[in-house]
This record gives C-alpha cells, sequence and structure tokens, in this order.
C-alpha cells in the first residue's frame, strides 16, 4: 500500500525536489521547447541549488511504500503571499497530491496574516489554470518574457485570503 504524507521540507530534500520539478515542468511543457533546450534543462543543476537556499519555505508529498520513501511533490510559497511553485510527479497527478499541498499552502499563508496570494502559470499550461480557477483565482495581468530557446507568456493570478 502506498501512503502519502505531507511535510515541512528539510535541507537534505533539495535532490529530490529539483527532481520533481524538473520532470513535472519538463512532462508539461516539453512540447513547447527545441530538443537542445530541453536536453540543458534535463542537465541543469540550478533548482537543486536553489532549493537548498530555500527550503524553509517548501513543503514536500512523500510517498511511501514497502518502507522506500519518495518526494512526488512539492510546494513553495514566501512570506509575501507568492506561491511560487507546484509540482506534482506525472505519475502520481489526479490523486489529490496537489490539492493536499496547495491547502498546506494557503494555510500556511493564511496563518502568517497574508491577505493575498499571487502566482504566476503559463498561458499554456490550461490544466493549472483550471486547477486555480476552480479554488477562486482570478487572472490579474500577463507577461510575456525571453529565457534562452525559450519565450514564455506568463498569466499572473490572483487570490482574497481574508
Ligand atoms: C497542477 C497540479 C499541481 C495538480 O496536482 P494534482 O495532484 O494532479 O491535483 P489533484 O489530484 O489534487 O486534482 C486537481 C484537479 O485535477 C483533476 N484531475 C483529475 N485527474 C487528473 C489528472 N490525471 N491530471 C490532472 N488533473 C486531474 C481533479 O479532479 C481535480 O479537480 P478540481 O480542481 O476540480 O478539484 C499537477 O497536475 C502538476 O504538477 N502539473 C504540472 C506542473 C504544473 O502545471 N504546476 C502548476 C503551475 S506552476
Amino acid at each position: 500500500m502506498t501512503t502519502v504524507e505531507i511535510r515541512p521540507a528539510s535541507a537534505d530534500d533539495s535532490e529530490q525536489i529539483a527532481h520533481v520539478v524538473r520532470e513535472s515542468w519538463l512532462a508539461t511543457n516539453r512540447n513547447l521547447l527545441p530538443a537542445d533546450t530541453v536536453k540543458r534543462l534535463e542537465h541543469s543543476t540550478d533548482m537543486s541549488q536553489f532549493a537548498a537556499e530555500n527550503w524553509q519555505n517548501i513543503w514536500v508529498a512523500e510517498a511511501r511504500a514497502n518502507d522506500v520513501a519518495e518526494i512526488v511533490g512539492v510546494v513553495g510559497m514566501n512570506p509575501t503571499g507568492v506561491i511560487w511553485m507546484l509540482y506534482v510527479l506525472p505519475g502520481f497527478q489526479g490523486c489529490g497530491v496537489g490539492s493536499g499541498l496547495y491547502d498546506v499552502a494557503i494555510g500556511t499563508l493564511k496563518r502568517s496574516g497574508q491577505r493575498k496570494a499571487m502566482l504566476e502559470v503559463l498561458a499554456a499550461n490550461e490544466n493549472a489554470l483550471a486547477f486555480y480557477r476552480s479554488r477562486g483565482w482570478v487572472p490579474e495581468g500577463r507577461r510575456t518574457e525571453h529565457i534562452p530557446g525559450f519565450r514564455f507568456t506568463a498569466v499572473r493570478m490572483g487570490l482574497a485570503l481574508a
């Protein structure tokens, strides 16, 4: 039997957090990218360095089966109310893991006195847009940006917490 526990991240989790972000992000956005950019991202270590510096603001969903534990979902937020990542491994999507992490993020922001939550999601990511819309988030603007090999439009969304 597989059980899933949601817990605060620890400093030791950064490699696994980076793995979840990379696999989930690429599974969703691979089709938007040229092959050489996909290859570069597959081997990038930027996210594990970032997670190692920011683990205090990250929660993880850890699946356990036969005493083997694996991080399968991650959420990151900061004290200003921004949810800056929410990713679930493709094989664990659609099972409630994302909703569980999301609820923890919103609860944490509310307890810290935030009156508004904010995030950005790629305009092409219809699943994620639907996920947030069904939870009351409202689009507030768009921005287009270039990273090497990738031009993207992001939708800024907001949610009143008070
Ligand atoms: C968006 C995401 C975090 C949702 O996590 P999840 O664990 O799949 O979500 P849940 O199982 O809690 O279900 C969320 C909703 O999707 C629906 N759903 C059902 N099966 C699904 C499936 N196979 N894939 C995606 N969503 C599914 C659920 O019914 C639920 O509907 P609701 O919003 O009306 O409640 C996850 O799909 C993901 O990591 N996507 C890729 C990365 C991403 O887009 N991140 C967000 C932008 S930064």
